[in-house]
C-alpha cells in the first residue's frame, strides 16, 4: 500500500502528539515528535550551564550542537519511543515545566533548528511516518500528503497540560502552567525562523470542544482517503 506522510502542527498542548501517535499506531507508520528533540537540546543546555536568568548562550550552544546526540527508542513497557539524549533516557525531564519555560527561546534559534530539522527529514525520508511540532508542513516536509493544523483555547489546553503534569509528579499551578502556554504561544509564532503558521493546503481543527476518538476518526478518512489517492 502506498505510505504517505503525514505532518501535523499546531500550538502547545493541542494534542497534537496524542493524535499522531493514534495514526502511527493505527497506520503501522513511524512515529516522531520533534518537540522532543527541542525539548532535549534545552535539557543540554541547561545541564551545561548554557541558561541563565532564562538567557540563553547562544554561542556557546551553538559551539557545543555538535557533542548532542539525539536517539529516539521504544520503551518495551510502554510501547512508546523514549527520547535519549547522548545515550541517557531523558524522557521524563524533558516534560517538566522548567524545560517548557525555556524551550522557545532554544528553538528560535537558526542553528538548534538546522541541525534538528536534517535529522527529522532523514528520520522521514522514507515516507510512511507521522510528525508532530510547529514546522513540519511548512519546513520539514512542505510536500506532506496529509497537513493538519490543530488549535485551542489557551484556557482549554493548559488544563490538559497541568492534569499530565500533576498526574506525572509535577508539582505545579494551573497559572503557571497557562502562563507557559501564552508565552510559548508567542515566541513560536513570532519567531524569524519558521514561526509556527498553517501551511498552505493544510486542514484546520479546533479541538476545544472536540473528543479524542471523534478527531483520530476524522483525521484517519483523510489519511485513508490520501493514501487511497481518492483526494
Ligand atoms: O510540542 P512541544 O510542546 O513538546 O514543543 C516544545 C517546544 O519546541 C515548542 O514550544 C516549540 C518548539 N518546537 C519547534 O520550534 N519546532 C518543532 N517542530 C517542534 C517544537
Amino acid at each position: 500500500m502506498k505510505k504517505i506522510t503525514i505532518a501535523i502542527d499546531g500550538f502547545s498542548s493541542t494534542g497534537k502528539s496524542t493524535l499522531a501517535k493514534q495514526l502511527a499506531d493505527w497506520l503501522d507508520y513511524i512515529y516522531v515528535d520533534t518537540g522532543a528533540m527541542y525539548r532535549a537540546v534545552t535539557l543540554f543546555a541547561m545541564q551545561q550551564g548554557f541558561i541563565t536568568d532564562a538567557k540563553v548562550d547562544q554561542g556557546a550552544l551553538e559551539n557545543a550542537l555538535k557533542d548532542i546526540s539525539i536517539d529516539f527508542k521504544k520503551n518495551e513497557s510502554t510501547g512508546m519511543a523514549d527520547v535519549f539524549l547522548n545515550g541517557v533516557n531523558v524522557e521524563k525531564q524533558i516534560r517538566t515545566l522548567a524545560v517548557s519555560g525555556l524551550v522557545s527561546p532554544v528553538a528560535a534559534i537558526s542553528a538548534v533548528r538546522t541541525k534538528l530539522v536534517s535529522q527529522q527529514q532523514k528520520l522521514g525520508q522514507n515516507k510512511g511516518v507521522v510528525m508532530d511540532g510547529r514546522d513540519i508542513a511548512t519546513v520539514v516536509f512542505p510536500e506532506a500528503e496529509l497537513k493538519i493544523f490543530l488549535d485551542a483555547s489557551a484556557t482549554t489546553r493548559a488544563q490538559r497540560r497541568y492534569k499530565e503534569l500533576i498526574d506525572s509528579g509535577d508539582k505545579v499551578s494551573l497559572e503557571d502552567v497557562l502562563k507557559n502556554v501564552v508565552e510559548r504561544d508567542y515566541i513560536d509564532s513570532t519567531r524569524k525562523d519558521s514561526p509556527l503558521v498553517k501551511a498552505k493546503g493544510a486542514i484546520a481543527i479546533d479541538n476545544s470542544h472536540m473528543n479524542l476518538e471523534d478527531q483520530f476518526h476524522v483525521i484517519l478518512q483523510l489519511a485513508k482517503d490520501r493514501i487511497a489517492g481518492r483526494i
